[in-house]
Order: structure tokens, then C-alpha cells, then sequence
């Protein structure tokens, strides 16, 4: 779809009351080798502040299906979404609480980070946007009918954070078939942590942010779907390793990599056989690779 088709999908769906129409998403890229599935990185993280609900409608508003986020736990037990371990960067939080550096993410409970203001920092447009709960969360993203990829941000520093997504996607209704087929992956930098989504919830699907030596790949397939690496880490060689392989759930392994803004090197990854780009500019990745 054409940014301009795009506009005048946003325009008909402002039309019908917020809702966001998207094109009928293709939800693995081996439905069509030549054109990967694209992912707003934390949202369309160009366009919007990233891990924001302005984000989410960002990527739906260009017809982007699948949008990333990063989840983390609050100091009592709540489920925020924001990258960083601390909130310095994306919000005001250096203003409202100076007494509290470094302003970790998990020293602050969901009352007190949801008065700040996590829009400012992006564009004067944004001010007063706030760091969503998962809950918050997933609820746009199931309003615009899109998918999401989840990352479990840093679980080493949040014990027990795999419980307790679990928890709140089955709450939210995230883990019915629909979801766990069609619309849902979890993913982290922390192999223990989606070993630990795999054990307790064998159904979800699973990615591993990294770029494990080929040698080891096949130990990875028993626990997860995906292997997620940095762009710059990988080539046609290393893709086609771990796609020859079989996942956790008997299909091959997937390859969505991160994070590509740029249209030339969307191409050159997108030669490389990739089944997903990550990136904060659906649009360009997108309108590049078809
Ligand atoms: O989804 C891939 C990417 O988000 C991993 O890196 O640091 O942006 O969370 P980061
Ligand atoms: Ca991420």
C-alpha cells in the first residue's frame, strides 16, 4: 500500500470512529519470499515516541500489522512499556522526581511513572503521551487489529516477568488460538527467558534476539521459533542456516531482523532471505521491498 493509500485509509477510519483499517496482513513472509514482513520497531518509532499508544496508531495509520514494544516491571509488580531501564531518555522523569536517580524502571511503581510525560522529549505534538501498561497496550493494538511482538526488556533485573505477561495476555484475551496462531510473538535478549515462556506456555510462539554460532543453533530450535538477529551481524549464508532448521513448533525458523531504516539496506537484507525487517520506518522498509 502507497503512503497515499494509507492517508486516505487513516481519513476513513477517523470517518468510522479511531478505528485504524489495515490491509488483510500477511503473517508469515513465506506466503511471498521476495517481500518480508515489516515491524514497527517500538511502535513507528520515527514518526511517534516510541513504546507509545501514539506509536501503535502510528504504524496502523501506514498499514503496518505487526508492531515491537518492550515490556518491563514496575517496582510493584506492574507491567509498563518503555525500552530503557531507566526513564531519563523517553520521559520527563528528571523533572518530576530529582531526588530519585537513576530512575530505574523498576524503583518507581505504575502510580508515579504514570504521571509523567513520556511525549515532550519526541515533539511538542506529543506532550502528555504516557508510558502505557502492557494492559493499556495490548488493548490498542487489539483495537487496530494489529499483532504484536513483545519483548521481555532486561528479565534478569525482573524476576518472575514471564509470569506475570503471561498473566495479563490471558487476561486481555491474547491467548486464544487466534492470537497464539495469528498474532502474537514473544521475544527477548535473555535465552533463560524464553525458555521460560516456552515451558510454561508451550503454545506461544518464541523469538531470540541474537546471533548464536551456527554450531549452536540447533539447542536454541528446542525453545524457540525465531532467531532475531542485529542486521549487521548476519548474511545469506547465516539466514539460510537457521531456516534450514525446524523450530519449537515444527516449522522452519523464522528471521526477523533489526533494526533497518534505511531503504538500500532494506533491500540488501531483504536479498538476504530474511522472513522480517524490524525498523522504526515501516514505511520506507515497506515501499522498499516491494
Ligand atoms: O526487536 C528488536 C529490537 O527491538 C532489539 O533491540 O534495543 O531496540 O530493544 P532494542
Ligand atoms: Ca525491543
Amino acid at each position: 500500500m502507497s503512503v497515499r493509500t494509507a492517508t486516505v485509509s487513516a481519513a476513513v477510519a477517523a470517518l468510522l470512529g479511531g478505528c485504524v483499517l489495515l490491509p488483510a496482513p500477511r503473517t508469515h513472509a513465506s506466503d511471498d519470499r521476495s517481500a518480508p514482513v515489516v515491524l514497527a520497531h517500538r511502535g513507528a518509532s520515527a514518526y511517534a515516541p516510541e513504546n507509545t499508544l501514539a506509536a501503535v496508531d502510528a504504524a496502523g495509520d501506514l498499514g503496518i500489522a505487526w508492531v515491537e514494544n518492550d515490556v518491563q516491571l514496575t517496582r510493584d509488580g506492574v507491567l509498563v512499556v518503555v525500552h530503557d531501564t531507566g526513564l531519563e531518555r523517553t520521559t520527563d522523569a528528571e523533572e518530576v522526581y530529582p531526588d530519585r536517580a537513576p530512575w530505574a524502571v523498576k524503583d518507581f511503581t505504575a502510580a508515579e511513572i504514570a504521571r509523567l510525560d513520556a511525549g515532550s522529549w519526541f515533539g511538542a505534538r506529543y506532550a502528555g503521551a504516557r508510558v502505557p501498561t502492557l494492559t493499556q497496550y495490548l488493548r490498542r493494538v487489539e483495537r487496530n487489529r494489529q499483532k504484536l511482538l513483545l519483548e521481555i526488556k532486561s528479565p534478569e533485573i525482573h524476576p518472575g516477568i514471564e509470569k506475570e505477561i503471561l498473566r495479563i495476555l490471558r487476561k486481555e484475551g491474547w491467548l486464544d488460538r487466534e492470537h497464539v496462531t495469528h498474532r502474537l510473538v514473544v521475544q527477548s535478549f535473555g535465552a533463560e527467558s524464553v525458555k521460560t515462556v516456552h515451558a510454561q506456555r508451550p503454545d506461544v510462539v518464541t523469538g531470540f534476539l541474537g546471533t548464536p554460532a551456527v554450531a549452536d543453533l540447533p539447542s536454541y530450535a528446542a525453545f524457540t521459533d525465531q532467531i532475531n538477529p542485529s542486521y549487521e551481524t548476519i548474511g545469506a549464508d547465516y539466514v539460510a542456516s537457521v531456516q534450514k532448521l525446524k523450530g519449537a513448533h515444527g516449522k522452519p525458523l523464522r528471521v526477523n531482523t533489526w533494526t533497518v531504516d534505511d531503504a538500500a539496506e532494506a533491500v540488501e537484507v531483504a536479498g538476504f532471505g530474511v522472513d522480517g525487517i524490524i525498523t522504526d520506518k515501516p514505511d520506507v522498509v515497506r515501499d522498499a521491498t516491494r
